[in-house]
């Protein structure tokens, strides 16, 4: 009897320490993920409200762990890592641990991101473009390589000057009474569209294209449209309805011309005339 009564004891005491440790348990970093554009590369994640801090460490992969000076002991849910992500093309790792004095540095509640490279993986964000018609059916499209956060020397370096032989465009382009789109790669970021219908509008759009990397990240954002007016010489291109316009108003103009020449004549007749009818008038 005594040793059931033991044993019982012993099960209600383990389930109640069980019990309030699993209420005492310290939050961890939840949805860890990495947001990168143009090599700008943030590491986010989510927490249970609570007071307590968080430090960032970061390593390549395998490699030994260091803590963020930023990220140290924060309560904000992000941390940037873009200057510590250098070089670029390797793979990163972040662990986020929850800053407690009762545990030791080894069994510290932690939380692992997914790995990440951000010269495989970072978005890049949409470019900007000129284009201009340099001939009859040739249209130069200039494209500006976006600048990132990163410095070197003291400048900003371009998306250009980080993916260098790997960056390329894709240029999309159609005749805008046509859905139909075309769509030329291009190495360079100034490049000649040949081939164009004289005297017609065409529309581009331009968008960074990286096929050394996954599929899922090859394609930069698509820039907003620049298009230009194939129209060139304006007489010939008038619509009827323009011409009949046109018409109309030269007719009005016209006939106000003859209207007003017509009175003004009658006007300075009547001038004329009056000294004579006055005279004649009774007074
Ligand atoms: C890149 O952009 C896509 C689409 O907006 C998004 O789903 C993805 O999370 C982004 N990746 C990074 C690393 O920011
Ligand atoms: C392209 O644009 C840049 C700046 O917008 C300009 O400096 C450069 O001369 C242009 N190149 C050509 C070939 O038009």
């Amino acid at each position: 009897m005594e040793a059931v009564k033991t044993l019982l004891c012993v099960g209600v005491c383990v389930s109640a320490w069980s019990i309030t440790t699993a209420g005492n348990s310290i939050p961890t970093a939840k949805n860890v993920h990495w947001m990168s554009v143009d090599f700008t590369t943030i590491l986010k994640w989510t927490v249970q409200p609570s007071d307590n801090l968080y430090s960032v460490l970061y390593s390549e992969a395998d490699g030994d762990w260091t803590e963020s000076h930023d990220c140290s002991e924060m309560s904000g849910t992000e941390c940037d890592l873009t200057t510590h992500l250098w070089p670029l093309d390797r793979n990163y790792q972040a662990d986020i641990k929850t800053e407690d004095p009762d545990y030791d540095l080894e069994d510290v509640p932690h939380t692992y991101s997914p790995h990440f490279n951000p010269y495989r993986a970072s978005n890049i964000s949409a470019v900007k473009f000129t284009v201009q018609e340099v001939d009859v059916g040739t249209a130069t499209v200039n494209i500006t390589d976006s600048l990132t956060a990163i410095h070197k020397g003291g400048k900003p370096l371009s998306i250009r000057d980080i993916l260098k032989k790997d960056l390329q465009y894709k240029i999309s382009y159609y005749k805008s009474d046509s859905t139909r789109k075309r769509d030329v790669v291009t190495q360079t970021s100034v490049t000649n569209v040949t081939g164009l219908d004289a005297g017609q509008s065409y529309c581009f759009m331009v968008a960074a294209y990286i096929p050394s990397r996954p599929k899922a990240t090859q394609h930069g954002a698509w820039s907003t449209q620049q298009c230009i007016d194939g129209h060139r010489n304006i007489v010939q291109d008038l619509s009827l309805e323009a011409w009949v316009g046109i018409f109309f108003v030269l007719l009005v103009v016209l006939v106000i011309i003859v209207v007003v020449t017509l009175l003004c004549y009658r006007c300075r007749h009547q001038k004329n005339k009056p000294q004579t009818s006055q005279t004649s008038a009774p007074v």
